[in-house]
């Protein structure tokens, strides 16, 4: 096994280096993290299937199959990592693909286990190859393989691990290797949320922070959260401190819009940052087709953060569309920065006609 040689003594001795707290979650109200399935706002779809998958584990008396979560930032893949071990009534592990950085890393997280739990690893597609061929017989077999001192006269030792389930998460399923991929019993993918359940989650929160707020003030902010709850819960935190200071303290619509005008977010909720990236691509590049990298060093922004976080969502919002030869500003784009487009724009279109190019 390679990587084995890592497994120094401190690595097993060390009291859990790669562990992480839930709640580490940036600046989400830990308050406002869903606890069981019944407080999980949409996703209808994913929710019942694993209501099911659950049930099933739960009658049998086994352990939940290894399940992986992918989607854009914000969308609640570390909250259903945290319900599933609350419905199943398990231990819950927290960890990151980064903080596992060598096989004795996630070695020294395995061995702690007990039957059942849940081990969560966030951002799972940066796991080091190393680490991931620990991970493959732990999440298949159950087994641990550990090896002991160096060249010749090194050991290998095998270990029985309790029967636990891995949950994964990822923003992008395209760089999960095959081989782990494989090895999950159910591969979701969240989906922005719609309006009406962003207007719910917005209701929840409102509620637990102790904020009044009207349906058409939490219609506002919903509208505006692009298509992600935590976003809604940010808007509504910027929305409360507007109302607590410049109005009566309730959220209508008027002060939703004032609020959410204050801080920068426009009426098709694009931050600053997707202003600027749409505002680059138009202006600076006549509306592509500019590289991804170029695009994001123009605004500022590392490549994978514009990639994950900030063009799914333009795209979804058909405001930019992905070429062979790079981005391009739709007509949408244009038309949102009140700019003419120049007379000679393509929009990509003359690319269009392979569908295959598409793909990145
Ligand atoms: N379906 C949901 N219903 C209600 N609130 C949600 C939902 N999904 C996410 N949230 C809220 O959004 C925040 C971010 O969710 P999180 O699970 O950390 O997203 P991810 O791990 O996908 O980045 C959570 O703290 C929670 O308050
Ligand atoms: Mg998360």
């Amino acid at each position: 096994m390679s990587g084995g040689d890592e497994f120094a003594e401190r690595d097993l001795l060390d009291p859990n280096p790669a562990e992480e707290d839930l709640d580490v979650g940036a600046a989400d109200d830990p308050g406002l993290r869903p606890r069981n399935l019944a407080e999980f706002v949409g996703q209808a779809e994913l929710k019942e299937h694993l209501s099911i998958i659950l049930e099933a584990a739960h009658g049998r008396a086994q352990a939940v199959d290894h399940l992986l979560f992918a989607g854009p930032p914000g969308l609640g893949k570390t909250t259903l990592a945290g319900i599933i071990a609350v419905e199943m009534g398990v231990g819950l592990h927290v960890t990151s693909g980064p903080a596992l950085e060598r096989a004795g890393d996630l070695a020294a997280i395995l061995t702690r286990l007990t039957d059942g739990d849940v081990l969560f690893i966030d951002e799972i597609h940066r796991l080091s190859r190393a680490v991931e061929e620990v991970l493959y017989p732990a999440m298949e077999d159950f087994q641990l393989d550990i090896v002991l001192g160096k060249g010749p006269a090194a050991r290998s030792l095998r270990l029985d691990l309790p029967r636990f389930t891995l949950v994964g998460a990822t923003t992008r399923t395209g760089l999960i290797t095959g081989p782990l991929r494989d090895r999950f019993g159910l591969v979701a993918r969240l989906d922005y949320y719609s309006p009406d359940d962003l207007q719910a989650i917005v209701r929840r929160a409102a509620d637990i922070v102790g904020v009044s707020i009207d349906s058409a003030g939490a219609r506002e902010i919903a509208r505006r959260a692009r298509g992600t709850p935590r976003i809604a819960n940010r808007l509504l935190r910027r929305v409360r401190d507007y109302a607590e200071v410049r109005a009566e303290g309730t959220i209508d619509q008027h002060t939703a819009r004032d609020g959410l005008a204050v801080f920068g977010v426009d009426e098709r909720g694009l931050d600053k940052v997707d202003r600027a990236i749409l505002d680059a691509l138009c202006r600076r590049f006549g509306g592509g087709p500019v590289g991804l990298s170029t695009l994001a060093i123009s605004v500022g922004e590392p490549t994978e953060t514009v990639e994950d976080v900030y063009e799914p969502f333009l795209i979804q919002e058909g405001l930019l569309a992905r070429t062979p030869r790079g981005r391009v500003a739709t007509p949408a784009a244009w038309h949102h920065l009140g700019v003419t487009p120049p007379a000679d724009a393509t929009f990509g279109s003359s690319l269009a006609d392979d569908p295959t190019l598409f793909d990145r």
